[in-house]
C-alpha cells in the first residue's frame, strides 16, 4: 500500500496501524517498517546483498542521524558539478526502502544510500572495491537525534512495545541494545572498523558530521577528490552555503528540493530529519548518571577500536 496516495483520514488510520506493529527482524537486527521489508523481509534483504552493483555506483553508508540527508545533498551537488538544489528524493535510492527493480534499471552513475549494517550491504560492491562514503557522528548526539526521530516516525517507533517511551527509557534501552534498529550504532561502527582494518572493504571515504560542521569547504573538497570531480573553490563554497542547516531547511520547506513528504507521515506533522543541526545537544539530554552509564558502554563496546569522536565544537 502506498500510504502517500491515501486520503488524510485513511492515511492516519494506516499510520496508526504501522505504529502498532512490531519490528521485522533479520539476522539479529530490528529493521524499520519500510514496505518492501514488511512485504518479505528475507527476500528484500537477500536481494540487497546480491544486488548487481556497477563500478560507477557510489554507496552512501550511514547509521541513521549521522547527517545522511546533508551529505546526500552535498554529494548530489558535487556529482552534478554545481550548487543547484537537486530534486531527486533520497528515499528512491535507499536500498531498504525502495523498489530494487527500479534501482536496478536506473541509469549510471547511481548514487545509492543505506543504513544497513556492513554485513548486509551489496557484496559485489564491497568485493569489487567500488566507491563507498561512510559518514559517522559522535554517539551521544546520534542517540539524542534518533530519539527525536523515532518518536515521530511510525516506521521506527512501536506502540506495542511503548518504544521509544521516555528519554530515560530509551537511553537505557539503547545501552542494552534492546531495540537494536539496524543492529544498533555500537555494532554498526565496530563492524565497519573491523572490515576496514582487515581490508575486507577497501575503497571507503570516511567522514565525520562534526568535521563537516567545522570545516565544510575542506570536507567538500575531500569528497570531490574521492569522487574524481574537479570543482572550483567558488562552487565548493556555494555548495557549503546552499547545504548549511538553515539554507537546506528553507529549501526543503519551500519545495526547492521537491515535495517534502515526511511531514505527511510524521506524528507531529513536521519533518523529522531536520531538528537542530548542532554538535553537543546531548548535554541538554543526558543526566550525569546517564552520561556515566553511556561512557562505560562506549568503553566496553569500542575496546581495541581506534575511533575518536568530537563531542563539542
Ligand atoms: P539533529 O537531530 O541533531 O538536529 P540523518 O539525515 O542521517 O537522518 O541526520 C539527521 C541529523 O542531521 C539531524 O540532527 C539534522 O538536524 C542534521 N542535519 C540535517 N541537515 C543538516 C545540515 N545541513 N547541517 C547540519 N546538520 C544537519
Amino acid at each position: 500500500m502506498d500510504i502517500l496516495s491515501l486520503s488524510p483520514e485513511e492515511r492516519e488510520k494506516a499510520l496508526d496501524a504501522v505504529r502498532k506493529v512490531k519490528f521485522p527482524i533479520y539476522d539479529g537486527c530490528m529493521l524499520p517498517k519500510f514496505p518492501p521489508i514488511m512485504a518479505n523481509t528475507e527476500k528484500h534483504m537477500q536481494s540487497i546483498r546480491n544486488f548487481d552493483s556497477r563500478e560507477s555506483d557510489i554507496l552512501l553508508c550511514t547509521f541513521p542521524k549521522c547527517g545522511t540527508h546533508w551529505v546526500h545533498e552535498i554529494v548530489s551537488m558535487i556529482l552534478q558539478g554545481d550548487a543547484r538544489y537537486t530534486k531527486g528524493h533520497k528515499l528512491n535510492f535507499m536500498m531498504e526502502a525502495c523498489n530494487l527493480e527500479e534501482l536496478a534499471n536506473a541509469p549510471s552513475p547511481r548514487f545509492i544510500n543505506t543504513h544497513l549494517a556492513f554485513r548486509h550491504i551489496p557484496k559485489k560492491h564491497v568485493d569489487n572495491g567500488y566507491k563507498i562514503i561512510l559518514v559517522s557522528r559522535n554517539p551521544k548526539d546520534v542517540m539524542v537525534s534518533f530519539y527525536n526521530h523515532i518518536d515521530r516516525d511510525p516506521l521506527t517507533s512501536c506502540g506495542e512495545d511503548n518504544f521509544p517511551g521516555t528519554w530515560s527509557d530509551y537511553i537505557q534501552d539503547m545501552c542494552e541494545n534492546r531495540h537494536n534498529i539496524y543492529g544498533g550504532y555500537f555494532n554498526y561502527l565496530s563492524e565497519w572498523e573491523e572490515a576496514k582494518k582487515t581490508k575486507v572493504v577497501t575503497n571507503v571515504h570516511s567522514a565525520f558530521y562534526e568535521d563537516l560542521k567545522k570545516n565544510p569547504v575542506a570536507e567538500i573538497a575531500r569528497l570531490a577528490a574521492f569522487l574524481n570531480k574537479e570543482l572550483s573553490s567558488q562552487v565548493m563554497e556555494d555548495i557549503a552555503n546552499k547545504c548549511s542547516f538553515k539554507n537546506l531547511v528553507d529549501a526543503t520547506k519551500s519545495g526547492q528540493k521537491g515535495e517534502d513528504v515526511l511531514p505527511l507521515v510524521s506524528r507531529d506533522k513536521t519533518n523529522f530529519v531536520f531538528r537542530k543541526g548542532t554538535t553537543g545537544d546531548w548535554k541538554n539530554w543526558f543526566t550525569v548518571a546517564q552520561n556515566e552509564m553511556f561512557d562505560q558502554v562506549l568503553e566496553r563496546e569500542f575496546k581495541g577500536i581506534d575511533l575518536k569522536f568530537t563531542y563539542e565544537l
